[in-house]
């Protein structure tokens, strides 16, 4: 190889990521370019010789799922391809049961396995749909979307939505393997571009500040370019998020602990997603739960003003909302309540103490609806503009 091929070579790989538990063991979780190219190498031993059923959405299947289809039937590897418009507002119980129902049409027997390719509402379903099938099938996921390679795609549990709830049924379901390819986010819409950038602020915001400077350096023309490059940049994001994601889940694999850094963003976002009937995807709702959550830190004298004019700005430079007209603070308070039922009992929200840092609000009582009030007039101004 000269030297110019092996530095291409070596820029199209990112270290391997591994989540270890005491149950089952763990997982790898494999950020690498080119993961389609030649013969899907990666993609097949993975697979070995068992029967297999990918499962994904119709874009997805015109953009990489034909392909792998073709790439496995070529490798001699049984193979069938099942397309579902799988969306969120069918991410359902009833798309499960149709998973299931391919998946047994398909020939899918307790020792093969499902391929789960396409963004966090098909990596969610096909996994619920892999626990349940025949008491449990092994899934190995293939996330396409942001959100799904550096939050939905790589962790232990996945849900589905029931009677007018979010993530109401789910449980934790292990991958076997995560393998992901940068690659695949060009295609992706910018909205969707953007809500992942959502889920990347979640972390930054709270665990690490030097993500949090290079989101404000990047973030916009990455969404601008569509992830188009530069790959270096855009694989140490995609990296670092994930190692940061990881390290969450290492040390509290099935929730035992019910108060997660991870879980910031996500105390307003679940109601805010369905009282807007979908119409913020979940990317946008935890966007909003971002900035709401950092204004109440302001207001608890936990961030200074021109942090929160940081964070508030960055919201607006990668095009995500900050608050909307559903945004009142009956419906706060009403999530709120939500997150207690959700929680053990505590509130446990929680809130950034400057930028890289975060503290837990454990008490409901001490998230008073003066507050919230407060909070909420706040937006006011922001709203018409
Ligand atoms: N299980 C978890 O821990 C967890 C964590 C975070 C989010 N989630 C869930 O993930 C979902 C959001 O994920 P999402 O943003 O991926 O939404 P999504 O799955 O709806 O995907 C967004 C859109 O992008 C399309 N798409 C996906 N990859 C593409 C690609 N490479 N090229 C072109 N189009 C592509 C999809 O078909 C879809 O239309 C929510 O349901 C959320 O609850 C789950």
């Amino acid at each position: 190889m000269s030297p110019t091929t092996e530095r291409a070579a070596a820029q199209r790989t990112s270290p391997v990521q591994r989540l270890e538990f005491a149950r089952d063991g763990g997982y790898d979780v494999v950020l690498r370019r080119g993961l389609l190219e030649g013969n899907a190498s990666l993609i097949t031993e993975a697979i070995g010789s068992r029967r297999v059923a990918i499962i994904t959405t119709p874009t997805v299947a015109r953009y990489y799922g034909e392909r792998l289809h073709r790439l496995l039937v070529a490798k001699d590897v049984s193979c069938s391809l099942t397309v579902l418009a799988l969306q969120e507002r069918t991410k359902t119980l009833a798309s499960v049961a149709e998973v299931a129902a391919r998946t047994r049409a398909a020939g899918i027997g307790r020792r093969d396995v499902l391929i789960a390719l396409g963004g966090g509402v098909a990596t969610d379903v096909v996994s619920v749909a892999g626990s349940l099938y025949r008491r449990g099938v092994a899934v190995i996921r293939l996330p396409t979307s942001l959100i799904g390679q550096v939050d939905a795609g790589i962790g232990l549990k996945s849900a589905v939505n029931a009677n007018g709830v979010k993530s109401a049924l789910g449980g934790f379901q292990p991958p076997e393997v995560v393998l992901s390819d940068p690659d695949w986010l060009c295609s992706l819409p910018p909205r969707a571009l953007r809500a992942g950038m959502a889920e990347i602020l979640k972390v930054a915001l709270v665990l690490d500040v030097r993500l949090f400077d290079d989101l404000r350096a990047f973030g916009p023309s990455l969404i601008a370019s569509r992830f188009a490059g530069p790959e270096d940049v855009i694989d140490a994001v995609l990296a670092r998020s994930i190692e940061l994601m990881l390290s969450e889940l290492q040390s509290n694999p099935f929730e035992e602990d019910l108060a997660r850094v991870v879980d910031f963003g996500h105390t307003f976002s679940p109601l805010l997603e369905t009282a807007s009937d979908h119409r913020f995807n979940h990317g946008e709702a935890v966007a909003i739960d971002i900035a709401l959550s950092a204004r109440i830190a302001a207001r608890l004298g936990l961030l200074a003003s021109c942090e929160l004019d940081a964070i508030l700005g960055l919201l607006r430079d990668l095009g995500l909302p900050a608050t909307a007209p559903l945004v009142t603070a009956e419906l706060l308070a009403h999530a709120a309540d939500d997150a207690v039922a959700h929680r053990g009992g505590d509130l446990n929200l929680v809130l950034p103490s400057g930028i890289g840092a975060s503290v837990f609000v454990r008490a409901r009582a001490e998230l008073t609806d003066a507050l919230l009030r407060d909070v909420v007039a706040e937006t006011v101004p922001s709203r018409s503009g």
